[in-house]
């Protein structure tokens, strides 16, 4: 068994490297090679890559895609993507060409609040009592906070309210500080969380203070902690155009076309097996903006699932309707996201994704995340009514099997070429590969069989 190791995030990067592979691999020497393979060349990216995190020894890279002709609220966007699976960014692409031609993507910001907080017991009786307390000292919880808030203030936000919150029907003695906050460009959540600790600190002093008619009851603090689940930090994307218009091109009539998209947007909101899948489509997309973007991908999945369980049924996150004449199809979800802070100064290729966005402002980051979304699962259901998911899907992961496989350059051209008109499959790819190489020179991975190979795929 490997000894633990004690001091680790104290040594250098070099004497980190050479005690893990001396201890976790086999050939410490190409694990290495590999490793610095993954180095920025330019000594000041690699330190602030290696200053992102604790223990960084190498980067891990992601494709950073583009799609281009987004065209929202009348403007045209090239949307960064960073994603490993094979087919978002094309699926992306291509609902952007299908709905340019449609009069492009309607998006809107609904709201900007966020919220945080202070979770605390207090056990007495009388909750009247706390209330007063509350009521009498609210404004110390601004006061005492100024500091943190002024910059915020200046630029437009700050903290809008705090309130006393009743939770003891969940659990004895639990209350909650309540608080809502504008963030402005910034996600907000280091500034959210400095201020959620100061209302802590005031509330024990103005509980202590208030001792005698708190029933001599202690508050307890037990955290303090910004909310993920942003309901009120909403945006809503759209498109539509005339039913006869829709003319999507795999052969279904158009009024055909809308019935079962919408039934199959139906059975995304009341069957949870399907609505999950349904709502990781439009994570592929969302996520991929906001990695690229440098936000934080898991407090936006975290949040639009629990949004798309507030019903108390996990249900679909877009929806579809016929208004008169016309397809209308719509997304609606909470996106907490920052223009600025985190890394979004730091990182060469998040600054790059900002640049190529026109610079927006948080609000105009979250209309095109959100589009994002909606488009991936355009393309995703009009590929599951017509012609199936795999054949789209399959024949983008056609190059991650022939990497597996070590196919040639050359050979990938021919197989690609090959598949033009075929459905690609895992056996169909090793099959073609087979007969191009004369019917051997099948290695490792091909001769296994198996379905995967080492990269993980959602099909
Ligand atoms: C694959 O990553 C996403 C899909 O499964 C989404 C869907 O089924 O709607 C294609």
């Amino acid at each position: 068994m490997i000894k633990p190791i004690k001091g680790f995030s104290k040594l250098s990067k070099q004497a980190k490297i050479e005690w893990l592979l001396s201890q976790y691999t086999q050939d410490a020497e190409s694990s290495l090679e590999m490793l610095s393979g993954y180095w920025h060349n330019k000594q000041e990216v690699q330190k602030l890559h290696d200053e992102f995190i604790e223990n960084t020894i190498s980067n891990y890279y992601m494709p950073f895609g583009v799609a281009p002709n987004f065209l929202i609220n009348g403007k045209m966007y090239a949307i960064p993507m960073a994603i490993e699976e094979s087919s978002v960014v094309a699926a992306a692409s291509k609902a952007a060409n299908f709905w340019l031609d449609r009069g492009g993507f309607q998006a809107k910001v609904i709201s900007t609040i966020k919220v945080g907080h202070v979770h605390f017991i207090w056990e007495g009786h009388n909750t009247d009592a706390l209330q007063q307390v509350f009521d009498t000292h609210r404004e110390r919880f601004f006061a005492n906070s100024e500091d943190i808030t002024k910059n915020m203030r200046a630029r437009g936000g700050g903290v809008l309210d705090i309130q006393l919150v009743d939770k003891t029907a969940l659990e004895q003695g639990y209350y909650q500080l309540e608080a809502r906050f504008e963030t402005c460009d910034s996600m907000g959540a280091n500034f959210i969380n400095s201020c959620l600790e100061s209302f802590a600190h005031t509330w024990l002093s103005i509980a202590q203070e208030n001792a005698e008619v708190l029933e001599n009851t202690p508050v307890q603090v037990v955290m303090s902690i910004l909310s993920n689940f942003t309901p009120e930090c909403l945006v809503r994307a759209e498109v539509r155009c005339k039913i006869d218009e829709i003319n999507e091109g795999s052969g279904i009539g158009n009024q055909e076309f809308v019935d079962k998209f919408r039934r199959a947007i139906r059975i995304a909101s009341v069957e949870p097996y399907r609505a999950v899948t349904h709502n990781k489509g439009i994570m592929n997309g969302i996520d991929a903006v906001v990695i690229a973007t440098g936000n934080d991908f898991r407090a936006t999945e975290a949040c639009a699932h629990a949004y798309a369980a507030k019903e108390g049924r996990y249900s679909s996150l877009t929806h579809a309707a016929v208004e008169g004449d016309e397809f209308v199809f719509w997304i609606e979800l909470p996106l907490s996201l920052g223009s600025v802070g985190g890394i979004t100064s730091l990182h060469p290729m998040v600054k790059f994704a900002h640049e190529l966005l026109g610079y927006p402002g948080a609000q105009e980051l979250m209309l095109i995340t959100a589009v994002a979304g909606l488009a991936q699962n355009f393309s995703a259901v009009r590929s599951l009514i017509t012609s199936g998911i795999q054949k789209g899907h399959m024949k983008m992961h056609l190059l991650n099997i022939l990497n597996q496989l070590e196919a040639t350059d050359e050979e990938k051209v021919q197989i690609v070429e090959y598949f033009k008109d075929k459905v690609v499959s895992f056996s169909a790819a090793v099959e073609a590969f087979t007969q191009l190489r004369g019917g051997h020179a099948l290695n490792q991975v091909a001769s296994s069989g198996s379905s995967h190979g080492g990269t993980t795929s959602t099909h």
